[in-house]
């Protein structure tokens, strides 16, 4: 593995702040004060250098040199075994209670389901259904958790009585479901805030995996998911922000850029070039990490360059769409600064057969809308009709048990075709 690995600083990309994750928690900006409009979110930079992926299968092993947590238990005298201990542990309680660890998963060409979607190109696809919880979700959390456990196992003064404190997400599922296996695995106590009319089954399986479920109303006239006020005051109250979205923690989104590098490596060693990635957009956390994966990937020489990104949203709730087309041709340190004129949380309560991706607000846009102006992207809006199809076609042209959430990307190809080779990530299995 790498050598002296630096200490990671996480930096707020709208204010400048700097966090020493080893003194203070690297969760929301300590610069950010209410109404001042300023994009805050941390974030740790890598370095293209220290990328090493070694033989491991397991992505939180194979790519540890990008990963601040593990960076910071080198820094702090912990040893690399001490993160495979780590890490291990926490992998043999997932496959006791999920049936699964993390490891790569499947990455390959679907010929028939890019004849389907008419892409001439190709189209590749990652499967996310068969990962921790039935999808990506838990790359997420669980870079948070192995943090969390290198503050505890280093000694950190920030760590004392971190026990006391618990974890807390707002999510009604595929993130929820991560979150209470992954609390679980570390046995850590987790509450989870969820809207009235969740999925009884996914309510069910939180109960099951020990989880304390609070149920949020929407109440008339507010705009705003009420579950993410309903986290974010337990935050403010002492507990842990144990959710997907990176301005309230910034360790949430560098867990899921293994799955770009995953990809990158495939591509790498298949010689192919891919231009055109589609991502579905609800809070934005997926797309920020394949975009900064890919371009970190593309930085270490393993990709000539980073895809074009199509951000994939549905008509029932598309505030990174209409952010794309404020921004027009706003330069984006303004836009980082004037957040409100960009992104604000969608009106009208939202609906789709996609419901997994109606997020009020695109928490994690200014990443994504980076990379579609560097890109050459764009961000699309998919109709209702469009989004039944895409599930219909990817449950008659592959063996992958997607849910119409998960599917929902593929819905960016029916609507903006790409020309080159295209690829697109599947994830959240049905239930
Ligand atoms: C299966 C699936 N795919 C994609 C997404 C979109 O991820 P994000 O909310 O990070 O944009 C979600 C979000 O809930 C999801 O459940």
């Amino acid at each position: 593995m790498t050598s002296e690995p630096k200490s990671p600083l996480f930096v707020c990309h709208g204010c400048g702040a700097v966090v020493d994750p080893s003194r203070a928690f690297p969760f929301a900006c300590p610069g950010a004060r209410a109404g001042d409009d300023i994009d805050h979110v941390l974030v740790a930079p890598a370095d293209p250098a220290d990328f090493d992926a070694g033989g491991e299968d397991d992505p939180f092993l194979r790519y540890r040199g990008w990963l601040a947590p593990y960076r910071l238990a080198r820094s702090i005298g912990l040893s690399d075994g001490a993160w495979q201990d780590i890490v291990g542990e926490l992998d043999d309680r997932l496959k006791s209670l999920d049936d699964r660890g993390f490891r790569r998963t499947p990455f390959a060409r679907q010929p028939a389901l890019a004849a389907a979607l008419g892409l001439p190109g190709g189209l590749w696809i990652k499967d996310e259904t068969r990962n921790v919880s039935g999808s990506h979700k838990a790359r997420h959390l669980m870079g948070v958790m192995t943090y969390l456990r290198v503050v505890e196992i280093g000694r950190l003064r920030l760590g004392e009585d971190l026990r006391k404190r618990r974890l807390a997400i707002a999510s009604c599922g595929n993130a929820a479901l991560a979150a209470a296996v992954i609390a679980r695995a570390a046995d850590w106590p987790l509450d989870v805030f969820i809207p009235p009319d969740a999925e009884r089954s996914v309510v069910g399986r939180l109960r099951d995996l020990g989880a304390a479920v609070v149920v949020c109303e929407r109440r008339s006239g507010e705009t705003g998911d009420p579950c993410v006020r309903a986290a974010r005051r337990a935050v403010s109250a002492g507990a842990i922000p144990f959710g997907v979205q990176g301005p309230d923690n910034g360790l949430a989104v560098e867990g899921a850029r293994t799955l770009a590098f995953e990809m990158a490596e495939t591509l790498a060693a298949e010689k192919v070039e891919l231009e055109t990635l589609y991502v579905l957009v609800g809070g934005g956390a997926l797309a920020r990490a394949l975009v900064q994966g890919f371009s970190l990937a593309a930085a270490a020489g393993l990709i000539a360059a980073p895809p074009r990104v199509i951000a994939v949203q549905t008509e029932g709730c598309a505030p990174l769409a209409r952010a794309w087309k404020k921004l027009g041709g706003v330069a984006l340190d303004v836009a980082a600064r004037h957040r409100s004129r960009f992104m604000r949380p969608w009106e009208s309560a939202p609906r789709s057969l996609a419901h997994g991706i109606l997020d009020d607000e695109t928490y994690d846009w200014f990443e994504i809308v980076k990379a579609m102006k560097t890109s050459g992207g764009d961000a699309v809006v998919a109709d209702e009709a469009a989004i039944e199809q895409a599930f219909v076609l990817a449950r008659e042209h592959t063996d992958i048990a997607v849910s119409a959430t998960g599917a929902a990307g593929l819905a960016g190809a029916l609507t903006a075709p790409a020309r080159g080779v295209a690829a697109a990530v599947l994830s959240g299995v049905a239930r």
